[in-house]
C-alpha cells in the first residue's frame, strides 16, 4: 500500500464557511490536478482540481460512495459526532455502489417520471404566482430578502408536494434541510436534526401506507406492494430525506445565484427578457455559479493513482463541482465571465456517472419558471446592498448567498 502523500501535494484548508468558492477553487487548481484539502476537525482528504479529472472520478466503479469505505471511519478517527456526519454518515442512494445503489435509485426513476414533473408545472406557475404577490409585504423598509421568501419556498413546496407531505410541515423541513447543508454544526444539532426529520417522515409514509394518493410517496409504497423494487420502511424514509435535502438547497440556490448574476450584469438580464431566453439563464447560472460547491466524498477501493499521485485504498476525495465548472480548459479562457450567449458545453453542475442528479429535470422547470415570472412581474427588480456585502451561505457544499436583499420597485 502506498504511504498517504503529505510532502509534495499541496495542502488547502478548506474554508467551513464557504467565503470563497470561486476563489478557493482557482486557487486549488493553480496548485496542481490533484491536493491535499483540510475538513473541519482537521480531517485531511484529497480533492482533484479539473474538470476532466472530477468527470472522470465521477465515472470510475473503483471508487466507492460508501463511508464505510472510508480508512478514517474504519480507524474510528471520524465517529458520527464530526461536524460532516449528518451529510456524509447517512446510508441512502447518495451513499451505496453497484447493485446497492442501483436498487435504491430505480424505484425513483421508475416513478419520479418526467412526466410527473410536467405535470406539477400549473401548481409551480401558481404557487410562484402567489410567492410573487406577497413580496411587497416581507418588506422591511422597502428591502425584501427573495432568498427567505422566493427562493426557499419554491423547491420546498415542489418537493413536499410530490410526495405530500403536508402544507404545514413544510417550513420546519425547510430548517432541518438547511441545517444538513451547514457545515459548521455541532454534534448536538447533528443528532437532533437526525432525529427530528426521522419522526416527520415516518409519520408521513405510516399516513400514506394507510391513505393513498396521486404523489410519490404512495406509488413507491404502492411499487413496493406490487413486489417490484421493494424499499424497506427506513430505505423509503431515507429516500424522502435525500429529496428534501439534494432537491431543496441546491434548487433555492440555482434561483438566487440566477437572481445575483442577472442583477450584476444587466446587460445579460436585458438579453434574457428581450429574447426570452431563460432555459440560457439557467444553464450558464448552474455552470457559472455552480449550486454543489465540494460533495463529499468518494474512497478508492484499491490503491490508485490520478494524475501521477498515488492515492491509498480508503482516502476521501472530494468532487469540487462549482470549481471544475470554471475549469478554463473546459470552458474557455472566458470561464469566469456570466456569459448567456456561451455555445453550450458539458458541465457538472449536477454531477455525473451512476450518481448523476436524479432531480436535473425539476431543478431545470423551476429555474424556467420562477426567474422569468420574477422579472417580469418586478421589471425594476435591483440589489439593496452592494454584491460584495453578500453574506455565503457557511458551507463548502452548498454554493449561494444566506441572503438576498433587493429592492422591488
Ligand atoms: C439546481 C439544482 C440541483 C443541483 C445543482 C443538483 C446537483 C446534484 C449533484 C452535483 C449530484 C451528484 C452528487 C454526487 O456526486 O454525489 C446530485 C445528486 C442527486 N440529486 Fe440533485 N441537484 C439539484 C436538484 C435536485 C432536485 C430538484 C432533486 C430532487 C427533487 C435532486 C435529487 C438528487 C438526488 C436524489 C441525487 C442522488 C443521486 C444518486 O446518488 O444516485 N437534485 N444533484
Amino acid at each position: 500500500m502506498p504511504e498517504p502523500v503529505t510532502a509534495d501535494i499541496p495542502v488547502v484548508r478548506l474554508d467551513p464557511l464557504g467565503t470563497d468558492h470561486h476563489g478557493e477553487a482557482t486557487r486549488m487548481r493553480e496548485l496542481g490536478p490533484v491536493v491535499r484539502v483540510i475538513l473541519p476537525g482537521d480531517v485531511s482528504a484529497f480533492a482533484v482540481t479539473t474538470h476532466e479529472l472530477v468527470a472522470e472520478l465521477v465515472a470510475n466503479p473503483v471508487m466507492s460512495k460508501n463511508w464505510r469505505n472510508w480508512n478514517k471511519v474504519q480507524s474510528g478517527e471520524i465517529t458520527d459526532e464530526w461536524p460532516l456526519a449528518g451529510m456524509v454518515m447517512v446510508t441512502n442512494m447518495v451513499t451505496t455502489d453497484g447493485e446497492t445503489h442501483q436498487r435504491l435509485r430505480r424505484p425513483i426513476t421508475k416513478t419520479f417520471t418526467r412526466s410527473r414533473v410536467e405535470d406539477l408545472r400549473p401548481h409551480l406557475v401558481a404557487n410562484v404566482g402567489k410567492l410573487l404577490d406577497a413580496l411587497p409585504s416581507h418588506a422591511v423598509d422597502g428591502v425584501v430578502d427573495l432568498r427567505q421568501h422566493f427562493a426557499n419556498p419554491v423547491p420546498m413546496d415542489m418537493v413536499c408536494e410530490l410526495f405530500a407531505v403536508p402544507v404545514d410541515w413544510r417550513p420546519r423541513l425547510q430548517e432541518l434541510a438547511y441545517n444538513v447543508f451547514r457545515t459548521n454544526n455541532t454534534a448536538e444539532e447533528v443528532a437532533a436534526t437526525q432525529r427530528e426529520r426521522h419522526d416527520m417522515l415516518t409519520r408521513l409514509v405510516e399516513s400514506k401506507r394507510a391513505d393513498r394518493g396521486n404523489d410519490l410517496t404512495s406509488a413507491l409504497i404502492e411499487l413496493g406492494d406490487q413486489g417490484e423494487e421493494t424499499l424497506t420502511q427506513e430505505e423509503l424514509i431515507d429516500s424522502i430525506w435525500v429529496f428534501l435535502t439534494a432537491g431543496h438547497e441546491t434548487t433555492l440556490s440555482l434561483i438566487v445565484n440566477g437572481v445575483r448574476a442577472l442583477l450584476t450584469h444587466p446587460d445579460q438580464l436585458r438579453l434574457a427578457v428581450n429574447e426570452n431566453r431563460w432555459a440560457d439563464v439557467v444553464e450558464e447560472t448552474l455552470r457559472w455559479d455552480a449550486p454543489v460547491g465540494n460533495i463529499p466524498a468518494r474512497y478508492p477501493l484499491e490503491d490508485t493513482e490520478i494524475a501521477g499521485v498515488p492515492i491509498a485504498k480508503g482516502e476521501a476525495i472530494l468532487a469540487p463541482y462549482a470549481g471544475v465548472c470554471r475549469d478554463p480548459e473546459q470552458h474557455g479562457a472566458d470561464a469566469d465571465n456570466f456569459d448567456i450567449t456561451r455555445p453550450p458545453r458539458k458541465h457538472l453542475a449536477f454531477g455525473g456517472g451512476p450518481h448523476f442528479c436524479l432531480g436535473a429535470h425539476l431543478a431545470r422547470l423551476e429555474g424556467t419558471v420562477a426567474l422569468p415570472a420574477l422579472f417580469s412581474r418586478y421589471p425594476d427588480l435591483r440589489l439593496a446592498v452592494e454584491p460584495s456585502e453578500l453574506t455565503p451561505v457557511p458551507s463548502f457544499v452548498a454554493n449561494s448567498a444566506a441572503a438576498l436583499p433587493v429592492r422591488l420597485d
